[in-house]
């Protein structure tokens, strides 16, 4: 069998089935990164590049803290691995005691898990399990949204509205989709647009066909991030909730991309001013350093499970993973949390979003490009698509840019910005002018 080989490494590119990736090019020509500093990278032939998405939208205070690597440093000499079920570890407690701090009233209990897309099968569970629980087992229907991403596990692609990530694999569980907010009206809004809170009325209608007694949650993100960073419409966040409110449906926030900073606030629910009954988090938790999620619920939902489980030596939620609450994921994510704090990061990212805003739309102009969104330290742009490629174009453009020494997310016609919550003006400004000249480049 032929083997790629990089001079650059000197090993086999063969043998690593690359996630998300198109492993053919890739292979052909390999973009190797062999360090970090701050909010640049190393890349393998010696060039610094620009981070321009925080690795994959999760190292906001920065790459190679030193904090983080001490803290994960001891936790392994101290204890490597403790057993998640039926024991416990100190760090554990203390996160979730941070996390229930740190997110808005009403969200109190919180269940550990290794990543987004498990954060995303948890809390389906939790919603379905909650509405047995109280005695409507019929409340089983999950409600996602166009352009939505919750992962890529069953639950999460059933929920999710990319059709890219749901086509090859068959049959999904049962659910439908609200509208998404992606509305040509909004074209180069600035932040949040005006038209589109309407859309969240859609759960009416999905209430009339199925009946509020067969659907168990609506699932979320405050902005759709993977999908092309989409803000919602002003007003369509409360709308939702008033709805759930109103039908008795779970609301669920996939704080994923959200959670810890993003925005501008520590939660989206805050940024926003809705609050959900459960919110799913991972990426910024541990600044990225380490594989770890959360969900965090209302107290109704915990009390539920507690109040329903039989004795009380029996297990009330029969779910978790090995790795749930890992001794040195929460020695990071207290550490990355600490920094979150101490470094008012959320604060950072509110102060420089009008700069931020001001530079991606100082695209608006340049050759392909059909449409500019942002919401704090968050953007994209839409691209105009060769005739029946309508992803090429963003790669070619991505390509160009790591040439030049910038990194950016490629993803449908978009290409996506997420920096560091520290990334200064100045950088911010430059990461734009790389994009601005590759467009023209690809003119
Ligand atoms: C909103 C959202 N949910 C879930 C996920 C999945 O997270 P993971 O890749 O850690 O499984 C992502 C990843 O980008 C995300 O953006």
């Amino acid at each position: 069998m032929a083997t790629t080989t990089t001079p650059i490494t000197g090993v086999d590119l063969d043998s690593y089935w690359m996630p998300f990736t198109g492993n053919r090019q890739f292979k052909a020509e390999p973009r190797i990164i062999v360090g970090a500093d701050g909010w640049y990278y190393q890349s393998a032939d010696g060039r610094k590049i620009l981070d321009g998405l925080s690795g994959l939208w999760c190292c906001g205070a920065g790459h190679n803290r030193s904090e983080l690597a001490q803290a994960i440093a001891a936790q392994a000499q101290e204890l490597d691995y403790a057993p998640a079920f039926q024991f416990g570890h100190p760090k554990a407690f203390q996160l979730a005691q941070k996390l229930r701090d740190l997110t808005p009233p009403g969200l109190e209990h919180v269940f550990f898990t290794n990543s987004g897309s498990e954060s995303t099968e948890t809390s389906l569970k939790i919603a379905r399990g909650y509405w047995r629980q109280k005695g409507q087992p019929g409340k089983t229907r999950l409600i996602g949204r166009a352009k939505g991403y919750h992962g890529v596990n069953f639950g999460g692609i059933s929920v999710g509205g990319i059709g890219a990530n749901r086509k090859l694999f068959g049959a999904t569980l049962e659910t439908d989709h609200l509208s998404h907010t992606l509305l040509p009206e909004n074209r180069f809004t600035r932040g949040m647009p005006e038209q589109g809170a309407a859309l969240a009325d859609e759960l009416d209608e999905l209430v009339a066909l199925h009946d509020a007694s067969n659907i168990a949650a609506v699932i979320v993100e405050p902005f759709a991030g993977s999908g092309g960073v989409i803000p919602p419409p002003l007003g369509y966040l409360q709308r939702l909730r008033e709805l759930c409110d109103k039908h008795d449906i779970l609301l669920i926030f996939d704080e994923v991309i959200t959670g810890f900073g993003r925005c501008g606030a520590t939660t989206g629910a805050e940024f926003f001013g809705v609050t959900p009954d459960i919110a799913n988090f991972a990426k910024q938790l541990t600044n990225g350093v380490i594989p770890m999620g959360a969900v965090v619920v209302s107290p109704e939902i915990y009390q539920t499970f507690m109040a329903t489980g039989g004795p009380d030596y029996m297990v009330e939620f029969p779910h978790g993973y090995t790795y749930s609450g890992h001794p040195i994921a929460c020695a990071a994510g207290l550490a990355a949390l600490e920094i979150f704090e101490k470094e008012d990061l959320a604060g950072q990212v509110a102060a420089k979003a009008g700069h931020f805003e001001d530079c991606i739309h100082g695209l608006a102009n340049h050759p392909h490009v059909l449409d500019v969104r942002n919401i704090g330290f968050a953007g994209a742009l839409t691209l105009a698509a060769y005739d029946g490629e309508p992803a090429r174009r963003p790669y070619e453009v991505a390509m160009w840019c790591w040439q030049r020494g910038l990194y950016v997310r490629y993803g449908g016609d978009t290409l996506q910005f997420g920096p560091a919550f520290v990334m200064d003006n100045a950088d911010v400004a430059e990461m734009f002018n790389i994009v601005g000249d590759a467009l023209r480049a690809a003119a």
